[in-house]
Formats: structure tokens, sequence, C-alpha cells
């Protein structure tokens, strides 16, 4: 199948580690696919795949391009290295850093300035799923972080839809994922007016991917824990 696999490596291995890893992909994964390893491998990552079909992205990026901004990455300078792709709102960033969807609507438009692919991130917590609103939920949440974003024609946008609840946990029934996609993709395209990718992610093994990517509004997956086992993720790859 050839959808999109992205993955987000987090804060969870070293720079070592993080080679090791990049070897190892190098090595097993021959179809095309992003890797989001944390900030201090991305230069390395991308000399170790250059020659391949593998990406690379960064799990964030600033809202500004150049300043006193203490600790933030400029997504000019990942452009600029070859950076690819941004993860861009993930809930740990919303949730740990109080990443609000005006400042992810700010990381949207600067990325797409500086010719990164945005992925973006949006998904419902437990409470919310309980009192049956993740419909109303999400497209408050796509209003707001989506809000006069213009994706020009030689552009690209990316949603992933990860539900709170379901992160390192237990994966949606993948026919719940791919219903509440459609409605994203519907509200998407009322705002922007074009068809995006929507990408599932939360807790994607070997054993669900391909129920997952064989449905019709999956486009692709975003995966955290499963991808830093490279047994489990070439399995994955091959699907
Ligand atoms: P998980 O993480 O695959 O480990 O659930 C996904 C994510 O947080 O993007």
């Amino acid at each position: 199948m050839n959808k999109l696999i992205i993955t987000n490596w987090k804060m969870e291995l070293d720079y070592q580690e993080s080679i090791n890893l990049a070897k190892q992909y190098k090595k097993y994964i021959k179809r095309s696919i992003v890797v989001c390893p944390s900030f201090i491998s991305i230069h390395k990552l991308i000399d170790i795949f250059r020659g391949s079909k593998i990406k690379v992205g960064s799990q964030d990026s600033s809202m500004n391009i150049r300043g006193a901004y203490t600790g933030e990455v400029s997504a000019l300078d990942l452009s600029n290295i070859g950076v690819k792709y941004s993860i861009i709102g993930h809930s740990e960033r919303r949730l740990y850093y109080g990443e609000t969807n005006k400042i992810i609507n700010k990381k949207i438009k600067v990325s797409l300035d500086n010719n990164i692919i945005p992925i973006v991130c949006f998904g419902e917590s437990r409470e919310v799923r309980n009192k049956k609103q993740t419909r109303q939920y999400l497209r408050r949440e796509l209003r707001i972080a989506l809000k006069d974003v213009i994706i020009k024609n030689n552009k690209q946008l990316i949603i992933a839809y990860e539900p709170l609840w379901a992160i390192g946990k237990r994966a949606i029934d993948s026919r719940e994922a791919n219903n509440i996609q459609l409605f994203i993709k519907q509200e998407a395209r009322k705002m922007l007016h074009r068809d995006l990718n929507i990408l599932y992610g939360g807790s994607i093994r070997q054993n669900n991917a391909l129920d997952f990517l064989s449905q019709d509004n999956i486009d692709g997956l975003l995966i955290g824990g499963a991808s830093l086992n490279i047994k489990e993720f070439s399995k994955i790859c091959q699907f």
C-alpha cells in the first residue's frame, strides 16, 4: 500500500541510539517514509538517509523565524538543512508546554512559508469522547488552528487525527477512526478548499496497522512506540 507512514521518535532515544536505529531503517526499509527524530539527531540523520527513500521531519518548530527566542528552532533553518516536514501541535506539546491553537496556527503559516509540510495533530480527550462531543470539539479546534491558512498550489498540509486517550495506550476502533477522519476531511475542505491527507496516530502496532491502512479515509499513519522497534516497524512498512 502506498499510504504515508510517519514516525515520531519523541525524546525516547539518545543521539547514538538514534543513529543506530536510522542505520537499521536504511538497511531494512525500502518504501518512502518520514522519520521525526529529536532535534539533535536531525542533521546526522539527513546524512544517513541520503540516497534512500527516507525523509526527515522535526517534532516541532518555532512560530518565529529569527530573533531573541531562547530555546526555539526556526522553520527556515530546518528547511535549509533539508527538513521537509514538521509535526505541529502534537498533544504532548499542547498538554505539557501550553501550546494553543493560536500558536499552532502561527506555526502552520510559518512552516508553509518556509517550504515545510506541517503535520498538524488534533484529537479529543477521553472526557470529550465520553460526552459524545468529539465532532463539535474537533470542528472548533480546526476552525482556530486553520484560520486564514492558505495553501498555495505546490504546498501541502497534512492532518493527523490522534485521540489523546489512544496514544501509547489502546487504539480506537479503525472504523470509528475512519468515520471521524471523513468528518475532519470535510471540515478541512470547507476551510481550505482542497482535499488533505489525514493520518491516524495512537497505538498503531504490527497487528492493527493493516486494518487502519485499509480504511478509505485513513491516508497513512503517525507511529510512535512501534517505530522504535525495527522488527515491528519494518513489518508495518511492508503492508
Ligand atoms: P504511539 O504514539 O504510536 O506510541 O501511540 C503516537 C503519537 O504520539 O504520535
